[in-house]
């Protein structure tokens, strides 16, 4: 079964705050949601694997590490998960990003697609999935079903927010999948969105609402 970590570290959880609050407006939220997504992949890069190199320091040459060229995609989930991508760049800045493009019906709550670009080399890459938040899982896995056609090495998915019931029909539909989570939530209302949550993740990073 798939690893979910749920983080929580202070400067997370802090943020988190000021993402969730009504009051804060778009160029904030857009801030916050880039600096969380950075701190996220610190965590979700933590396995990336080492080897051994010699650096001349000015006193003596030391053995050091670097991380032994595992080539990472980042892929966002249209719109909302654009909010992340600055941020997790800032930390891999080599990286490759892909879009998928997906917005959810708000009859049927199911994922619509209407746009995909992954990377031609996915195949040699580690993809980590983008999106701000899992509320039903729709998207999430019709998502990974997408980029698994492509054949990547491994896929990991990273979302600020979860509901329960999207981090529990993830880890069903794709249980290969590690998962990272700022926040679990406690449920979802009868609109599909996560409660407490912060609404709409979308409009208020594009201020469309
Ligand atoms: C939001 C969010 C996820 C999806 C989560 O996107 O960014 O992609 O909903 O819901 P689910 O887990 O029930 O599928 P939305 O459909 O609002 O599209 P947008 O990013 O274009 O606003
Ligand atoms: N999408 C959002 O942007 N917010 C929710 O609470 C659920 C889905």
């Amino acid at each position: 079964m798939a690893k979910v970590t749920i983080m929580d570290h202070p400067l997370i959880q802090h943020k988190l705050t000021f993402l969730r609050n009504e009051k804060t407006g778009s160029m904030e939220f857009r801030n916050l949601v880039g600096e969380i997504a950075m701190l996220m992949c610190y965590e979700a890069t933590r396995d990336l694997p080492l080897k051994e190199v010699e650096t001349k320091t000015p006193v003596a040459v030391a053995k050091t590490k670097v991380i032994s060229g595992k080539k990472l995609a980042f892929v966002p989930i249209l719109r909302a998960g654009l909010g992340m991508v600055d941020g997790v760049l800032a930390l891999v800045p080599s990286a490759r990003v892909g879009h998928i493009g997906l917005y959810r019906d708000p009859q049927t709550l199911m994922p619509v697609e209407y746009y995909c670009k992954l990377p031609a080399d996915i195949q040699e890459r580690e993809v980590i999935v983008l999106d701000p938040m899992l509320a039903t899982g729709g998207s999430a896995i019709d998502a990974i079903t997408q980029i698994k056609k492509r054949s990547p090495k491994e896929i990991k998915f990273m979302c600020i927010i979860a509901a329960p019931e999207g981090l529990e029909a993830l880890q069903k539909a794709h249980p290969d999948v590690d998962i990272f989570v700022g926040a679990l939530d406690d449920h979802l209302n009868d609109h599909g969105y996560i409660v407490p949550g912060l609404g709409d993740a979308g409009d208020r990073i594009f201020g469309t609402k």
